[in-house]
Protein backbone atom coordinates (compact mmCIF):
# COMPACT_ATOMS: atom_id res chain seq x y z
CA UNK A 1 0.00 0.00 0.00
CA UNK A 2 1.52 3.01 -1.05
CA UNK A 3 1.40 6.26 1.70
CA UNK A 4 0.60 9.76 0.03
CA UNK A 5 0.17 13.47 1.32
CA UNK A 6 -1.52 15.53 -1.27
CA UNK A 7 -0.94 18.84 -1.11
CA UNK A 8 -3.69 21.13 -2.47
CA UNK A 9 -6.47 18.51 -1.47
CA UNK A 10 -9.35 21.01 -1.89
CA UNK A 11 -8.33 22.35 -5.23
CA UNK A 12 -8.91 20.77 -8.76
CA UNK A 13 -6.37 18.06 -9.24
CA UNK A 14 -6.43 17.36 -5.57
CA UNK A 15 -10.11 16.28 -5.75
CA UNK A 16 -9.93 14.25 -8.47
CA UNK A 17 -6.53 12.44 -7.15
CA UNK A 18 -8.90 11.74 -4.47
CA UNK A 19 -11.13 10.17 -6.61
CA UNK A 20 -8.92 8.18 -8.14
CA UNK A 21 -7.77 7.03 -4.20
CA UNK A 22 -11.07 6.07 -3.37
CA UNK A 23 -11.47 4.04 -6.46
CA UNK A 24 -8.35 2.20 -5.46
CA UNK A 25 -9.08 1.56 -1.54
CA UNK A 26 -6.40 -1.31 -1.04
CA UNK A 27 -3.83 0.55 -3.21
CA UNK A 28 -3.44 4.07 -1.26
CA UNK A 29 -3.33 5.28 2.36
CA UNK A 30 -3.76 8.82 2.96
CA UNK A 31 -1.32 10.11 5.73
CA UNK A 32 -1.39 13.96 4.71
CA UNK A 33 -4.17 16.14 3.41
CA UNK A 34 -4.47 20.36 2.94
CA UNK A 35 -6.02 23.11 2.60
CA UNK A 36 -5.86 27.02 2.00
CA UNK A 37 -9.46 28.24 2.74
CA UNK A 38 -11.57 25.79 2.31
CA UNK A 39 -12.17 24.20 5.95
CA UNK A 40 -15.54 22.78 4.87
CA UNK A 41 -14.38 20.55 2.07
CA UNK A 42 -10.99 19.33 4.18
CA UNK A 43 -13.41 18.23 7.05
CA UNK A 44 -15.24 15.98 4.83
CA UNK A 45 -11.86 14.79 3.43
CA UNK A 46 -10.53 14.19 6.54
CA UNK A 47 -13.79 11.80 7.78
CA UNK A 48 -13.44 9.76 5.03
CA UNK A 49 -10.07 9.56 4.06
CA UNK A 50 -8.83 9.59 8.10
CA UNK A 51 -5.07 11.17 7.51
CA UNK A 52 -3.11 11.02 10.03
CA UNK A 53 -2.01 14.85 9.59
CA UNK A 54 -3.56 18.14 8.33
CA UNK A 55 -2.99 21.75 7.54
CA UNK A 56 -5.01 24.52 7.12
CA UNK A 57 -4.13 28.05 5.60
CA UNK A 58 -0.23 27.14 4.56
CA UNK A 59 1.09 26.42 7.84
CA UNK A 60 2.72 23.33 8.34
CA UNK A 61 2.57 22.14 5.13
CA UNK A 62 6.41 21.31 5.33
CA UNK A 63 5.87 18.46 7.99
CA UNK A 64 3.26 17.10 5.56
CA UNK A 65 5.42 16.51 2.98
CA UNK A 66 7.81 15.32 5.01
CA UNK A 67 6.07 13.00 7.64
CA UNK A 68 8.02 10.06 8.08
CA UNK A 69 5.23 7.47 7.05
CA UNK A 70 4.58 9.18 3.51
CA UNK A 71 5.85 7.62 0.54
CA UNK A 72 4.34 9.98 -2.44
CA UNK A 73 3.85 13.46 -1.81
CA UNK A 74 1.57 15.28 -4.16
CA UNK A 75 2.20 18.75 -5.13
CA UNK A 76 -1.42 20.40 -6.09
CA UNK A 77 -1.06 23.45 -4.31
CA UNK A 78 -1.03 27.50 -6.47
CA UNK A 79 2.38 29.25 -7.05
CA UNK A 80 4.73 29.74 -4.82
CA UNK A 81 3.24 27.64 -1.91
CA UNK A 82 4.69 24.55 -3.25
CA UNK A 83 8.17 25.14 -3.63
CA UNK A 84 9.50 25.13 0.15
CA UNK A 85 7.70 21.94 1.25
CA UNK A 86 8.71 20.17 -2.54
CA UNK A 87 11.94 20.94 -1.48
CA UNK A 88 11.96 19.61 1.73
CA UNK A 89 10.14 16.44 0.88
CA UNK A 90 12.48 15.90 -1.40
CA UNK A 91 15.06 16.03 1.04
CA UNK A 92 13.52 14.02 3.07
CA UNK A 93 13.40 11.40 0.41
CA UNK A 94 10.29 11.30 -0.97
CA UNK A 95 8.99 10.75 -4.18
CA UNK A 96 7.07 13.40 -5.54
CA UNK A 97 4.33 13.38 -8.25
CA UNK A 98 3.59 17.37 -9.44
CA UNK A 99 1.64 19.68 -10.56
CA UNK A 100 2.62 22.77 -9.02
CA UNK A 101 4.60 24.84 -12.37
CA UNK A 102 6.16 27.32 -10.10
CA UNK A 103 8.61 24.78 -8.44
CA UNK A 104 10.17 24.16 -11.70
CA UNK A 105 9.53 27.40 -12.92
CA UNK A 106 10.91 29.43 -10.54
CA UNK A 107 13.74 26.72 -9.18
CA UNK A 108 14.27 24.14 -11.43
CA UNK A 109 17.94 23.74 -11.40
CA UNK A 110 18.19 23.77 -7.47
CA UNK A 111 15.18 21.20 -7.30
CA UNK A 112 16.33 19.06 -10.31
CA UNK A 113 20.18 19.05 -8.10
CA UNK A 114 18.22 17.52 -4.91
CA UNK A 115 16.16 15.16 -7.00
CA UNK A 116 19.29 13.70 -8.37
CA UNK A 117 21.01 13.99 -4.71
CA UNK A 118 18.28 12.25 -2.82
CA UNK A 119 17.81 9.69 -5.76
CA UNK A 120 14.05 9.77 -5.33
CA UNK A 121 11.45 9.87 -8.64
CA UNK A 122 9.28 13.79 -9.79
CA UNK A 123 6.88 12.12 -11.69
CA UNK A 124 5.16 14.94 -13.75
CA UNK A 125 1.39 15.26 -13.55
CA UNK A 126 0.62 17.80 -16.18
CA UNK A 127 -0.60 16.59 -18.95
CA UNK A 128 2.13 17.25 -21.56
CA UNK A 129 5.03 16.50 -19.35
CA UNK A 130 3.17 13.21 -18.06
CA UNK A 131 2.97 12.22 -21.79
CA UNK A 132 6.57 13.10 -22.34
CA UNK A 133 7.77 11.42 -19.32
CA UNK A 134 6.23 7.98 -20.65
CA UNK A 135 7.07 8.50 -24.39
CA UNK A 136 10.98 8.69 -22.92
CA UNK A 137 10.21 5.25 -21.63
CA UNK A 138 11.01 3.72 -25.21
CA UNK A 139 14.33 5.69 -25.11
CA UNK A 140 17.30 6.23 -23.70
CA UNK A 141 18.33 10.01 -22.68
CA UNK A 142 21.52 10.33 -25.47
CA UNK A 143 19.12 9.02 -28.18
CA UNK A 144 16.26 12.05 -27.82
CA UNK A 145 16.68 14.16 -30.16
CA UNK A 146 13.93 16.54 -29.66
CA UNK A 147 10.51 16.43 -27.75
CA UNK A 148 7.34 18.45 -29.03
CA UNK A 149 4.86 19.75 -26.30
CA UNK A 150 1.55 20.37 -28.20
CA UNK A 151 -0.66 23.12 -27.60
CA UNK A 152 -4.58 24.03 -28.30
CA UNK A 153 -5.62 26.10 -30.84
CA UNK A 154 -6.59 28.68 -28.92
CA UNK A 155 -9.82 31.03 -28.81
CA UNK A 156 -8.07 33.95 -30.21
CA UNK A 157 -6.13 32.21 -33.14
CA UNK A 158 -7.64 33.64 -36.03
CA UNK A 159 -7.59 37.11 -34.59
CA UNK A 160 -4.93 39.99 -36.38
CA UNK A 161 -2.70 41.87 -33.84
CA UNK A 162 -5.49 44.96 -33.97
CA UNK A 163 -7.99 42.34 -32.72
CA UNK A 164 -5.99 40.63 -30.54
CA UNK A 165 -4.71 43.95 -28.58
CA UNK A 166 -8.33 44.91 -28.16
CA UNK A 167 -8.95 42.17 -25.76
CA UNK A 168 -10.91 41.83 -22.86
CA UNK A 169 -11.23 39.77 -19.73
CA UNK A 170 -14.46 39.33 -20.54
CA UNK A 171 -13.52 37.90 -24.19
CA UNK A 172 -11.46 35.72 -22.31
CA UNK A 173 -13.40 34.29 -19.43
CA UNK A 174 -16.79 32.89 -20.28
CA UNK A 175 -18.05 33.36 -17.04
CA UNK A 176 -17.62 36.57 -15.41
CA UNK A 177 -17.89 34.72 -11.54
CA UNK A 178 -14.38 33.68 -12.38
CA UNK A 179 -12.87 36.82 -13.04
CA UNK A 180 -11.07 37.32 -10.08
CA UNK A 181 -8.18 34.59 -9.48
CA UNK A 182 -7.60 31.98 -11.79
CA UNK A 183 -4.83 33.72 -13.71
CA UNK A 184 -4.23 30.17 -15.56
CA UNK A 185 -7.08 31.56 -17.99
CA UNK A 186 -5.49 34.16 -18.75
CA UNK A 187 -1.73 32.57 -19.17
CA UNK A 188 -3.29 30.00 -21.61
CA UNK A 189 -5.02 33.33 -23.92
CA UNK A 190 -1.33 34.51 -23.91
CA UNK A 191 0.41 31.53 -24.11
CA UNK A 192 2.87 32.30 -21.50
CA UNK A 193 1.45 28.85 -19.64
CA UNK A 194 3.11 26.98 -22.70
CA UNK A 195 6.12 29.54 -21.60
CA UNK A 196 6.24 27.83 -18.35
CA UNK A 197 5.63 24.31 -19.72
CA UNK A 198 8.56 24.63 -21.79
CA UNK A 199 10.82 26.05 -18.96
CA UNK A 200 9.38 22.70 -16.64
CA UNK A 201 10.00 20.61 -19.39
CA UNK A 202 13.46 21.67 -19.94
CA UNK A 203 14.15 21.20 -15.98
CA UNK A 204 12.39 17.86 -15.89
CA UNK A 205 13.95 16.01 -19.10
CA UNK A 206 17.60 18.05 -18.62
CA UNK A 207 17.14 19.64 -22.30
CA UNK A 208 18.61 22.37 -23.85
CA UNK A 209 16.28 25.00 -25.89
CA UNK A 210 17.26 23.61 -29.10
CA UNK A 211 16.08 20.48 -28.15
CA UNK A 212 12.33 21.90 -27.05
CA UNK A 213 9.13 22.37 -29.63
CA UNK A 214 6.06 23.24 -29.86
CA UNK A 215 3.58 22.15 -32.53
CA UNK A 216 -0.41 23.29 -32.51
CA UNK A 217 -3.15 20.13 -32.11
CA UNK A 218 -6.49 21.75 -32.15
CA UNK A 219 -7.70 18.27 -31.46
CA UNK A 220 -6.54 17.28 -28.19
CA UNK A 221 -5.64 13.43 -28.87
CA UNK A 222 -2.28 13.81 -28.74
CA UNK A 223 -0.62 15.03 -25.75
CA UNK A 224 2.69 15.60 -26.36
CA UNK A 225 5.58 13.33 -28.92
CA UNK A 226 9.41 12.37 -28.68
CA UNK A 227 11.09 12.23 -31.47
CA UNK A 228 13.82 9.77 -31.38
CA UNK A 229 17.44 10.10 -33.15
CA UNK A 230 17.09 7.30 -35.51
CA UNK A 231 13.44 9.13 -36.49
CA UNK A 232 11.23 7.42 -34.32
CA UNK A 233 8.42 9.51 -32.98
CA UNK A 234 6.62 8.32 -30.04
CA UNK A 235 3.29 10.00 -28.92
CA UNK A 236 0.91 9.57 -26.38
CA UNK A 237 -2.41 9.97 -26.84
CA UNK A 238 -5.49 9.48 -24.59
CA UNK A 239 -8.69 10.84 -23.08
CA UNK A 240 -8.28 14.30 -21.87
CA UNK A 241 -8.92 13.72 -18.11
CA UNK A 242 -6.71 14.79 -15.78
CA UNK A 243 -7.45 11.45 -13.11
CA UNK A 244 -6.05 9.11 -16.15
CA UNK A 245 -2.17 11.26 -15.53
CA UNK A 246 -2.62 11.48 -11.61
CA UNK A 247 -3.57 7.71 -11.40
CA UNK A 248 -0.17 7.21 -13.83
CA UNK A 249 1.66 9.29 -11.18
CA UNK A 250 0.38 7.49 -8.45
CA UNK A 251 0.65 4.38 -9.11
CA UNK A 252 4.07 4.86 -10.81
CA UNK A 253 6.62 2.64 -11.82
CA UNK A 254 3.54 0.36 -12.22
CA UNK A 255 0.37 0.67 -13.98
CA UNK A 256 -3.25 -0.05 -13.27
CA UNK A 257 -6.55 -1.30 -14.78
CA UNK A 258 -8.63 1.75 -15.19
CA UNK A 259 -11.98 2.17 -13.29
CA UNK A 260 -13.32 5.32 -13.77
CA UNK A 261 -11.44 6.86 -16.91
CA UNK A 262 -12.38 5.96 -20.59
CA UNK A 263 -10.71 4.45 -23.34
CA UNK A 264 -9.88 6.46 -25.78
CA UNK A 265 -11.68 6.00 -29.23
CA UNK A 266 -9.60 7.27 -32.21
CA UNK A 267 -12.09 5.41 -34.81
CA UNK A 268 -13.20 8.50 -37.34
CA UNK A 269 -11.31 11.24 -35.68
CA UNK A 270 -9.28 13.89 -37.53
CA UNK A 271 -5.84 14.60 -35.86
CA UNK A 272 -4.25 17.79 -37.51
CA UNK A 273 -0.99 19.37 -36.31
CA UNK A 274 0.35 22.88 -37.10
CA UNK A 275 3.26 25.59 -36.84
CA UNK A 276 3.36 27.75 -33.11
CA UNK A 277 1.97 30.84 -33.40
CA UNK A 278 5.47 32.48 -32.17
CA UNK A 279 4.44 36.17 -34.24
CA UNK A 280 0.99 36.22 -32.76
CA UNK A 281 1.53 35.45 -29.39
CA UNK A 282 5.15 36.29 -28.56
CA UNK A 283 4.65 35.11 -25.21
CA UNK A 284 5.34 31.84 -26.29
CA UNK A 285 8.97 32.49 -27.34
CA UNK A 286 9.63 34.10 -23.56
CA UNK A 287 9.86 30.42 -21.65
CA UNK A 288 12.96 29.76 -24.75
CA UNK A 289 14.39 33.23 -23.85
CA UNK A 290 14.24 32.51 -20.51
CA UNK A 291 15.99 28.82 -20.88
CA UNK A 292 18.98 30.36 -22.88
CA UNK A 293 19.67 33.12 -19.70
CA UNK A 294 19.45 30.67 -17.07
CA UNK A 295 20.00 31.64 -13.53
CA UNK A 296 17.72 33.63 -11.92
CA UNK A 297 15.84 34.49 -15.49
CA UNK A 298 12.77 32.39 -15.14
CA UNK A 299 12.10 33.46 -11.84
CA UNK A 300 11.85 37.40 -13.38
CA UNK A 301 9.74 36.39 -16.25
CA UNK A 302 7.23 34.35 -13.71
CA UNK A 303 7.19 37.58 -10.85
CA UNK A 304 6.79 39.97 -14.20
CA UNK A 305 3.98 38.56 -15.74
CA UNK A 306 2.19 38.24 -12.00
CA UNK A 307 2.36 41.78 -12.71
CA UNK A 308 1.21 42.08 -15.76
CA UNK A 309 -1.25 39.79 -15.57
CA UNK A 310 -2.65 42.18 -12.37
CA UNK A 311 -2.44 45.02 -14.68
CA UNK A 312 -4.60 43.67 -17.52
CA UNK A 313 -7.29 42.61 -14.90
CA UNK A 314 -7.19 46.03 -13.97
CA UNK A 315 -7.18 47.39 -17.58
CA UNK A 316 -4.10 49.15 -17.01
CA UNK A 317 -2.39 47.58 -19.82
CA UNK A 318 -3.78 45.95 -23.50
CA UNK A 319 -3.89 42.36 -23.91
CA UNK A 320 -1.11 42.66 -26.25
CA UNK A 321 1.14 44.82 -23.87
CA UNK A 322 1.72 41.68 -20.90
CA UNK A 323 3.90 39.88 -23.36
CA UNK A 324 5.78 42.77 -23.63
CA UNK A 325 6.11 44.00 -20.36
CA UNK A 326 7.35 40.83 -19.86
CA UNK A 327 10.44 40.85 -22.12
CA UNK A 328 11.31 44.51 -21.04
CA UNK A 329 11.73 43.42 -18.17
CA UNK A 330 13.81 40.25 -18.58
CA UNK A 331 15.56 42.58 -21.17
CA UNK A 332 16.79 44.66 -18.16
CA UNK A 333 17.60 41.89 -15.38
CA UNK A 334 21.18 41.16 -14.66
CA UNK A 335 21.15 37.34 -14.63
CA UNK A 336 22.13 35.77 -11.44
CA UNK A 337 23.86 31.82 -12.40
CA UNK A 338 23.28 29.01 -10.19
CA UNK A 339 20.86 31.07 -7.65
CA UNK A 340 19.63 29.83 -4.51
CA UNK A 341 16.35 29.65 -2.91
CA UNK A 342 17.00 33.13 -1.50
CA UNK A 343 18.30 34.74 -4.72
CA UNK A 344 15.35 33.09 -6.96
CA UNK A 345 12.61 34.37 -4.49
CA UNK A 346 14.62 38.47 -4.75
CA UNK A 347 14.52 37.71 -8.35
CA UNK A 348 10.79 36.72 -8.22
CA UNK A 349 9.86 40.04 -6.50
CA UNK A 350 12.54 41.93 -8.70
CA UNK A 351 10.44 40.73 -11.44
CA UNK A 352 7.13 41.82 -10.43
CA UNK A 353 8.51 45.52 -8.82
CA UNK A 354 10.05 46.24 -12.47
CA UNK A 355 7.56 45.37 -14.32
CA UNK A 356 4.87 47.42 -12.12
CA UNK A 357 7.35 50.59 -12.69
CA UNK A 358 7.28 50.29 -16.63
CA UNK A 359 3.97 49.96 -16.77
CA UNK A 360 3.94 53.02 -14.27
CA UNK A 361 6.22 54.71 -16.62
CA UNK A 362 4.73 53.93 -19.60
CA UNK A 363 7.56 52.32 -21.06
CA UNK A 364 5.65 49.71 -23.05
N1 LIG B 1 -6.37 22.12 -13.11
C1 LIG B 1 -5.67 21.50 -14.04
O1 LIG B 1 -6.23 20.87 -14.96
C2 LIG B 1 -4.17 21.51 -13.97
C3 LIG B 1 -3.45 20.82 -14.95
C4 LIG B 1 -2.06 20.83 -14.87
C5 LIG B 1 -1.40 21.52 -13.86
N2 LIG B 1 -2.13 22.18 -12.94
C6 LIG B 1 -1.42 22.89 -11.86
O2 LIG B 1 -1.71 22.24 -10.65
C7 LIG B 1 -1.73 23.16 -9.56
C8 LIG B 1 -3.06 23.03 -8.83
O3 LIG B 1 -4.08 23.35 -9.77
P1 LIG B 1 -5.63 23.32 -9.38
O4 LIG B 1 -6.37 23.53 -10.65
O5 LIG B 1 -5.92 22.11 -8.57
O6 LIG B 1 -5.74 24.62 -8.45
P2 LIG B 1 -6.92 25.01 -7.44
O7 LIG B 1 -8.18 24.33 -7.81
O8 LIG B 1 -6.90 26.48 -7.33
O9 LIG B 1 -6.44 24.36 -6.05
C9 LIG B 1 -5.31 24.80 -5.37
C10 LIG B 1 -5.14 24.11 -4.05
O10 LIG B 1 -4.08 24.75 -3.33
C11 LIG B 1 -4.60 25.33 -2.12
N3 LIG B 1 -3.93 26.62 -1.95
C12 LIG B 1 -4.17 27.78 -2.61
N4 LIG B 1 -3.35 28.76 -2.19
C13 LIG B 1 -2.58 28.21 -1.22
C14 LIG B 1 -1.57 28.73 -0.35
N5 LIG B 1 -1.16 30.00 -0.43
N6 LIG B 1 -0.99 27.89 0.53
C15 LIG B 1 -1.39 26.59 0.61
N7 LIG B 1 -2.35 26.05 -0.16
C16 LIG B 1 -2.94 26.85 -1.07
C17 LIG B 1 -6.10 25.44 -2.32
O11 LIG B 1 -6.79 25.45 -1.07
P3 LIG B 1 -8.32 26.00 -0.96
O12 LIG B 1 -9.16 25.05 -1.77
O13 LIG B 1 -8.60 25.91 0.49
O14 LIG B 1 -8.31 27.37 -1.51
C18 LIG B 1 -6.36 24.16 -3.12
O15 LIG B 1 -6.35 23.05 -2.28
C19 LIG B 1 -1.50 24.54 -10.19
O16 LIG B 1 -0.14 24.88 -10.07
C20 LIG B 1 -1.86 24.34 -11.67
O17 LIG B 1 -1.15 25.20 -12.51
C21 LIG B 1 -3.50 22.19 -12.95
Amino acid sequence: MKKIAILGSTGYIGRQALEVVRAYPNDFKIIGLSANKNKKLLEEQIKEFKPLTTSIGGKNLEKIATHPDVDLVLVAVVGLAGLKPTLAAIKARKNIALTTKEVLVLAGELVMNEVKKNKINIIPVDSEHSAIFQCLKTGRKKEIKKIILTMGKGQFANMSQKELAKITLRDIYKHPTWIMGNKITIDSATCLNKSFEVIEAKWLFDLSSEAIEIMVHPEYLCHSLVEFIDGSNVAEFGTQDMRRYIQYALFYPNRKQAVITNSLNLFNKTITFEPPPFEKFPGLELGFDAIRAGGTMPAVMHGADDTAVEEFIKEKIKFTDIARVIKITMSDHQVIKKPDLEEILKANEWGKIRAKKLIEKKFI
